[in-house]
């Protein structure tokens, strides 16, 4: 396709999920002071997360990708995103030790405000109100004047993202991330839980290998791998306005990056070939993601690589399956072979959280954390049997002790729903369900790994 595309293109497409504003000049005025603001991230740095991408589309590196579903203007503070980061920080640490591979990190943080929803209108015994669409387009409260999508919520939207990477940007960097700390992580509400003993021993290893190599010279002063770590931000591009503000040109190379994020990621719900969503991202020189539902069928998921990928790239398109636990493999071979087929070069990635939603006795929006692990291992099971590389996981995540998704090795049951259920929109893996999943993955990343070493001697000496 001839790459006729500017950042205002997708506006003469049909488009679907971007709330009507009622007042346009507005919400105009809102769009054009956005476009005169600083951005959030660099090219370069998009370039640099593409890269590791391309490692992961060749199996040489893992994709963690997480956060909460959606970002709230009311949890916005340094707690919250330091207890983000730390956890996350522990994830990234047992894959890359337990699991033996470096890890791409990516959160879902510093951007992640507009949602998508099943339905336009929500019922509240006889009254109906638009639905909440994210703290970026109106409020959550059930009343007629929160629900009116207002423009000036993107201006808040862009200021706490700019805030949130800020301090992000200074616990990657300024020594929180040092791995000399990496005893310090497990402090806070994880202390004591179950993954606590098996944390501190990888920790307690990880501390070892330190000394050595502190020993033969290698010290977090000469090594910055050591002391710093990196870390890149994605959201899903649905509120297309406030993202067109943000792509600007890279002087370096000429070429559209969006700056509101590192890599951005089309819904399963506006993944239509000749939809505005679709024409946004084949533009921009970012990485980019798509949602791969149920209903994604192979040839349209190969035009979709065509249009997302002409230049079939490697680490520019991860396709993020979400299909629930028990269809899952009903899907994914079928797209997998079409895609192996075809030689394209593709980041696979597992979201086991948007397929496994479920509604409890007690009416609470759940995820049971034993379904969410099984959609995981029927990916991993699935690449293992096409002979593909399972390249990563995308999860919904906080670092907070809230209550949203059962099971667990702290259990939490559908009783407990009601005690901390804090999200704004889907339930989030705690900061204890998080870790544990990671030590499951890290546990198959290794196994996996291991038998294929193992296939490799038996076919060389045979
Ligand atoms: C999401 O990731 O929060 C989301 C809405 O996902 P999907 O497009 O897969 O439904
Ligand atoms: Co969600």
């Amino acid at each position: 396709m001839a790459k006729l595309w500017s950042p205002d293109s997708w506006r003469s497409k049909p488009v679907i999920q971007i709330p009507d504003y009622p007042d346009k000049s507005a919400l105009e005025a809102v769009e054009a002071q956005l476009a005169s603001f600083p951005p959030l991230v660099f090219a370069g740095e998009a370039r640099e997360l593409k890269k590791q991408l391309a490692a992961v589309s060749r199996g040489e590196a893992f994709l963690l990708q997480g956060g909460d579903c959606t970002e709230s203007f009311a949890e916005h503070g340094a707690d919250n995103i330091r207890d983000f980061f730390r956890v996350f920080l522990q994830m990234a640490v047992v894959l890359t030790f337990a699991g033996g591979c470096p890890v791409v990190k990516l959160g879902r943080i510093a951007g992640q405000f507009a949602k998508p929803r099943s339905a336009p209108m929500e019922k509240q015994g006889d009254v109906e109100l638009p639905s909440y669409r994210g703290d970026i387009v109106n409020g959550i409260e059930f009343t007629k004047t929160a629900r009116i999508p207002d423009p000036s919520r993107m201006l808040m939207a862009y200021r706490q993202s700019a805030a949130t990477l800020n301090l992000i940007r200074a616990l990657a960097q300024g020594g929180y991330a040092n791995l000399n700390h990496v005893h310090q992580w497990n402090l806070g509400f994880l202390k004591d839980g179950p993954g606590e003993k098996r944390y501190e021993e990888i920790a307690g290893r990880i501390s070892e290998c330190l000394a050595f190599m502190q020993a033969c010279g290698l010290t977090p002063d000469n090594t910055p791998q050591l002391r710093t770590t990196q870390f890149f931000t994605s959201h899903e591009a649905l509120l297309l306005g406030y993202e067109q503000a943000f792509t600007r040109i890279d002087s370096t190379s000429g070429d559209w990056y969006a700056t509101s994020g590192h890599f951005v990621w089309v819904g399963d719900r506006t993944r239509q070939t000749d939809h505005g969503h679709v024409e946004f991202a084949r533009g921009i020189e970012n990485p980019v993601g798509m949602k791969c539902g149920p209903s994604l069928q192979a040839d349209d998921m190969l035009r979709l690589i065509d249009i997302l990928n002409p230049q079939n790239e490697a680490g520019r398109l991860t396709l993020i399956c979400r299909f629930g636990a028990d269809t899952c493999g009903d899907h994914l071979p079928a797209l997998i072979r079409a895609v192996e087929r075809e030689g394209k070069r593709i980041v696979w990635s597992c979201d086991p959280m948007h397929g496994n939603t479920i509604k409890a006795a007690n009416g609470y929006k759940t995820r049971p954390f034993d379904l969410i692990l099984q959609e995981v291992e029927a990916f991993f099971d699935i690449h293992r049997a096409e002979g593909t590389h399972p390249g990563g996981v995308h999860l919904e995540m906080t670092g907070q002790n809230v209550t949203e998704c059962t099971g667990g090795a702290r259990e939490v049951t559908e009783t407990d729903l009601s005690h901390r259920y804090h999200t704004h929109c889907d339930p989030r893996l705690n900061a204890d369900q998080a870790l544990e999943m990671a030590f499951l993955i890290a546990e198959r990343l290794k196994r996996d790994r291991t038998r294929s070493a193992d296939v490799k001697e038996l076919m060389s000496s045979a």
